[in-house]
Parts: structure tokens; sequence; C-alpha cells
């Protein structure tokens, strides 16, 4: 099948050596000549570690190489089968993108964006054939990240769908639909894990000695007894607190100013000094060569009690998305472990802690706040009442 990536930046780079390894024929297509460089040069390095690892052979390492071909103009990628975007996230310039790409390819090339935040349907409607249009997402790094989501949007044919879902498979990715709605699945699903951490540092919850910040306490509580890989200040720091803000923004914004995504002062600050994380050096870490960093309060009650919060809040997230049909259970299950790594599905946990607790624990939160940030998803409440389990 022969690909066409447009943008050789980080996820450009990344899509176009998920399909050259999985056999497709890539063409990688950049207006910044030193971007198309950069690309070719870190893929080589990437291929050499995999053959010190042992993971591919010599052969294959060339095979992926020169299954890859950088280029300068958007013409050239007039015989692709599909092509994938990754530039800028900005609609205006994608659109124009697509309506001139259009004009060079043939009627059935499927033409996708692995857009976050726009909405598929505003990208489709740039197109003369917008049901050839679909979005493909996926997470970053993307060849060593196993989830893709797959948004149809409202014009996207059904043939065009079920080919890309196929294609997802033969690339060895696991596929989940989403619906066309904001953050998709998982910046969706995931907005409680950053948000109610920040609100409840901004609380003071974490009743700290004099000198700790709470962030160390609330990260210690979500790894340590939630089994999550990183906390979230840590993984706020890694994602950066400016990208990781404008996501949240752009979601609060997208859904009408809905409470439960409301952006948080704490971490808006936190951009506006330059304090975003491991890539400036700091964030709500100091990562600076032998800075100390505060030592996290291990209380276990006080742990529990943040982690429950944050877990139900998730929870509350990952059900209401099934009880406005974005996804299945299984693929909202599948995308929160297979998207960003988290111990169990967040439906499983649902389960496992019981739905009566989920609905106790909700409520007891909204009735401390009185605020809509703590309603209750509906099918959580109706599943209560039914003794009903996920
Ligand atoms: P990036 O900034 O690393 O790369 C973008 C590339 O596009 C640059 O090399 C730039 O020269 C090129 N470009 C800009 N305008 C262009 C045009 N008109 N024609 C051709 N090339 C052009 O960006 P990144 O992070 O790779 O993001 C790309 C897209 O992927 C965005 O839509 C973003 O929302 C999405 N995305 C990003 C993720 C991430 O973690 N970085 C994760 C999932 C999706």
């Amino acid at each position: 099948m022969k690909v066409a990536i447009i943008g050789s930046g980080t996820m450009g780079s990344g899509i176009a050596q998920v399909a050259a390894t999985a056999g497709c024929s890539v063409k990688l297509y950049d207006t910044n000549q030193a971007a198309l460089d950069k690309s070719k040069t870190a893929l080589a390095k990437v291929m050499s570690r995999l053959v010190e690892k042992g993971k591919i052979d010599e052969s294959e390492k060339s095979r992926i190489e020169n299954s890859i071909s950088y280029v300068g103009s958007l013409k050239e990628l007039s015989d692709a089968d599909l092509t994938i975007e990754a530039i800028v996230e900005n609609a205006e310039i994608k659109q124009k993108v697509f309506a001139e790409l259009e004009t060079y390819q043939s009627q059935d090339a499927i033409i996708a964006s692995n857009t976050s935040s726009l909405s598929i349907a505003s990208l489709a409607a740039s197109l003369k054939k917008p049901e050839r249009f679909i979005g493909i997402h996926f997470f970053n790094p993307a060849p060593l990240m196993p989830l893709v989501e797959i948004i149809p949007a409202i014009q996207t044919s059904e043939e065009v769908k079920n080919k890309v879902v196929q294609i997802i498979k033969d690339w060895e990715k696991i596929g989940v639909l989403a619906k066309d709605t904001p953050g998709f699945i998982v910046n969706r699903v995931a907005r409680p894990f950053y948000g109610e951490a920040l609100r409840i540092y901004e609380e003071g919850i974490a009743d700290l000695p004099a000198g700790e910040t709470g962030f160390a306490t609330i990260d210690w509580a979500m790894k340590e007894l939630g089994g999550f890989r990183m906390g979230p200040f840590e993984l706020m720091d890694f994602i950066g607190n400016d990208v990781n803000y404008t996501v949240t923004e752009t979601v609060f914004t997208a859904f009408y100013f809905d409470p439960r995504y409301k952006p948080a002062f704490t971490q808006k600050r936190f951009a506006e000094a330059g304090y975003l994380g491991r890539k400036s050096g700091r964030g709500y870490y100091n990562y600076a060569e032998n800075a100390t960093n505060p030592e996290p309060n291990k209380d276990k009650k006080l742990g529990q009690e943040i982690f429950e919060r944050i877990l139900v809040m998730l929870i509350n997230e990952a059900a209401d998305a099934l009880f406005l049909n974005i996804a299945s259970a299984k693929d909202i299950d599948l995308a929160m472990t297979k998207g960003v790594n988290y111990p169990k599905g967040l439906l499983a946990w649902a389960n496992e802690k019981s739905i009566d607790w989920c609905v106790e624990k909700i409520d007891a939160l909204y009735d401390v706040y009185h605020e809509d940030r703590y309603r209750c998803s509906p099918l959580l409440r109706r599943m209560k009442q039914k003794g009903s389990r996920f």
C-alpha cells in the first residue's frame, strides 16, 4: 500500500516508521527541509538502536529506511492510497492543505488527520468528497504506543471506516472507534487525572508539613496506592504544562464550558511562568542536576482519600463517555490501558469497586461542593438502581 504522511515532526515521523515497518511504501512530506532531514537522521538512529537490541536485523533496517522517501512538494503525494496529515494544530492551515491535496489524488484515496482536538467533520468539509475523510489519532511515541483512535466524521463512508479499521489492524496497532466529539476517548476520559489532582492540590487537602508542595504526595498516592506508572504532576511535567493546559482549555471550551473540564489556575500560572516541566528544567518538580525535591507524605489514609477521589472522577468520566455513546465499553477500557498505560480499564475498575461505591463516593463529593463538576453520570445511577455491572 502507498502511504503519504504530511508533516515530518514528532508524530508524522513516528507514523511513517509504523507504516514502513508494516510493509507500506511511504512518502513523508514537509514544507521545512530541515524537518525532513531531522526526521531521516532520527529514523536512522532508532533503526540502529533496534539492530543493537537484536529486535531487527540489518536487512530489515535497510528495508524500512528505503521504504520512506522524503519529499518537498504536495504534488508528489498524488499516488497515495492513504494520506495521514500531522502538521500544526490549526484548522485553517489543515483545511487548505486537504483542499489542495484532493486535486492531486484519485477519487478513492483516503485522507486522514492525526488531530488531537479539532472536529473531524470540520476538516472533512474542506474536501469535495468528504466521505473519504477520517480521523486517525496516534499516541506519542507512535511506534511504541499500541493505541490508535479511529474517528469517522458524520460525512465518512462506512467503506472508508472499515478499510481504516483493517489497515490499523494490519499495522499491528490496537484500533478503537470513537465518536467525533472533543478529546475523542483518551483526551476526554483522562481529564480528571490532571484536573482533580490540581484541585486537590489547590484545596490543600494533601495536608502537608511546612515546606512540602503536595505534588509529591498526590503523585505517591496515585502510584503506590493506585498502581499508575506516573503520578499526575510527574506526567504533566513530562507532557509539558503548556501543552497539557492547552488540551484542557480546548476540551473545556469545546464542551461549552462544562465545569467538569474546567482548567486550573495553578497549571495556567506554571505555564505562564515558563515552568513547563522536564523540557524547561522546572515544572512541579525541579529537574536541575543535584536539585532536591520534597518527599511525599506517606500517610496511608490521606493517600487513599486522594487516590479514591481521582479514581472515582475518572470512572465517572468513562461511564459518561459510554452513556453518551462516544465508544463501546470495551474500547473505552482499551483506550485508557493501551493509550495512556492505566493499570486497569476504568469500567472494569468500577466493577471491582462496585457501582454502589462509585455512586456513593461521587454523591459525597457533590454533597460537599454542590458543584456541577461533581454530578454523577446518569448511567452509574441507573446501574446502581438496577444492580447491574459494566
Ligand atoms: P510538530 O510540530 O512536531 O510537527 C509538525 C510538522 O509539520 C513540522 O515539521 C512542520 O514543519 C510541518 N508543517 C507545518 N505546516 C505544514 C504544512 N502546511 N505543510 C507541510 N508540513 C507542515 O507537531 P506534532 O507534535 O507532530 O503534531 C502534529 C499533529 O499531531 C497535530 O495535529 C497534533 O495535534 C497531533 N498530535 C500530536 C501529539 C503529540 O503528542 N505531539 C499526539 C497526537 C496527535
